[in-house]
């Protein structure tokens, strides 16, 4: 089955303080983008990947791309205001044999080709819409506008939903036709009414927000 990537790089990441947007940021000689392509291209089904730029920066991020040797199988659109909207664009560019469908936060560049190889071949395997998650170690609480607590969730049933997420195309397709908006695909889909299964997640997929953030990443890539 051809799997494609959407990237989506399209966020200012205005939380991580940099003069410019998050995929552009440097981590060990390379840009966040750089980092998601080169371990995408690694997982063995990846035929295409969408990346999604800020429409003020199409021009660096095809510079980026012109260098690689798999310039063929990139392509760069402009992004939309809500990340939804970035998602939408990039659908719109995968080529026609493309089966599986992966969304991919640029700013979790450092999950690994093993985890996109994992969701590969669940969908592969039958499934409609596969997400990686991790058990999550704080109590969530759930709070009301004034900041008063309205439930406590058992933590025992709750997990930390990374990226990349799995989905046979034709169901993020019309997922994506629905119009609803949400901060990640797994939720479009649901709202079909189709079953999305969690498989275990990679503490490598975490995702670049702060200053801090960065700093890890780059110890684990040993700058
Ligand atoms: O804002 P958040 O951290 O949820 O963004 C997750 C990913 O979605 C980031 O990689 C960001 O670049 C991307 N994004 C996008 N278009 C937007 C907003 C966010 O591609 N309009």
């Amino acid at each position: 089955m051809n799997a494609g990537v959407i990237l989506v790089a399209a966020g200012q990441g205005t939380r991580l303080g940099a003069t410019q947007p998050k995929a552009f940021v440097r981590v060990a000689g390379s840009t966040v983008i750089e980092h998601a392509v080169s371990r995408a291209f690694q997982a063995a089904d990846i035929t295409q990947i969408i990346i999604v730029a800020p429409a003020s920066h199409l021009r660096e991020a095809g510079a980026l791309v012109s260098s690689h040797a798999r310039a063929d199988d990139i392509s760069v659109v402009a992004g939309g205001v809500e990340r939804t909207h970035s998602v939408s664009a990039g659908l719109a560019a995968l080529r026609a044999n493309i089966e599986v469908v992966l969304v991919h936060d640029a700013a979790r560049c450092l999950a690994p080709a093993s985890l996109f190889d994992r969701l590969v071949a669940a969908v592969r395997d039958g499934r409609d819409a596969v997400v990686p998650g991790l058990p999550v170690t704080d109590t969530i609480k759930q709070v009301d506008g004034d900041g008063r607590v309205v439930a406590t969730p058992d933590r025992s049933s709750l997990r930390a939903i990374q990226t990349p997420q799995a989905f046979r195309r034709a169901v993020l397709t019309r997922a994506h036709g629905s119009g609803a908006e949400a901060t990640d695909d797994a939720a479009l889909v649901e709202l079909l009414g189709v079953t999305v299964e969690v498989l275990e997640g990679d503490e490598l997929a975490f995702k670049i927000t702060t200053a801090a953030d960065l700093a890890h990443a780059g110890r684990i890539l040993g700058a």
